[in-house]
């Protein structure tokens, strides 16, 4: 299979790398290398399986190389996800967490990639919760801009995979996982 992962020289993003290449998946890795770095991937990439590509998500070069790859499945982790950085600057922050996803979707439905996986975060779109452990169903309040661009990000990756589904009966199909916290194993937060 042929992925493309977003954010993939981050924290959980080349854990997920590792992974999918140990899997026999070929994976294009897109990454600003603004947080993340090319050492993260050492292993991948010196195994053949793994390219990097070094490019922010807001580019229009997205659309063009997802086209070039055409991947099966798009897992989608870049992002700005300092919180103190999303009050300093919620326009970048917004630029970078719904615009870059609204952009990965497009460059999705454009190459006619199956699926696609959208990072979420569980610890900040429920905001200050009433009550612990906090339920599935609980208000979604989120209290920083990150929160809240996360939380459109998750609806606009549901939102596409209906609409892209609509000529298509097996079209795109979108996935937001729910991330709740991660010094948590890293590895493990892939699977
Ligand atoms: N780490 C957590 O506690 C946690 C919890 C819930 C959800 N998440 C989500 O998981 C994902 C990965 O988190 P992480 O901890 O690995 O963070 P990270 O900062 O290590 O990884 C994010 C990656 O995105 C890249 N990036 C940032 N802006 C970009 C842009 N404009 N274009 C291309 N690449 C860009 C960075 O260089 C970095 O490699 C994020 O979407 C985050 O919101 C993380």
């Amino acid at each position: 299979m042929k992925t493309l992962v977003t954010g993939g020289a981050g924290f959980i993003g080349s854990h997920l790398v590792d992974r999918l290449v140990a899997d026999g998946h070929e994976t294009w890795v897109v990454d600003d290398l603004s947080t993340g770095r090319e050492d993260n991937l050492r292993q991948a990439l010196d195994g053949g399986l793994a390219h990097l590509v070094p490019l922010d998500i807001t580019s229009p070069d997205l659309l063009a190389l997802a086209t070039d790859v055409s991947p099966d499945v798009i897992l989608h982790l870049a992002a700005q996800m300092d919180v103190r950085k999303s009050v300093a600057d919620p326009l970048h922050d917004t630029k970078t967490n719904v615009v870059g996803t609204v952009n990965v979707l497009t460059a999705a439905v454009q190459s006619d990639t199956r699926k696609v996986v959208f990072a979420s975060s569980g610890g900040t779109v429920y905001g200050e919760p009433e009550s612990l452990p906090v339920r599935e169903d609980a208000p979604l309040r989120p209290t920083s801009p990150y929160g809240a661009a996360v939380l459109d990000s998750s609806r606009l990756t549901t939102a596409t995979g209906w609409t892209a589904r609509m000529p298509l009966e097996d079209g795109l199909a979108a996935t937001v996982t729910w991330i709740a916290t991660t010094q948590a194993e890293a590895a493990g937060a892939c699977r």
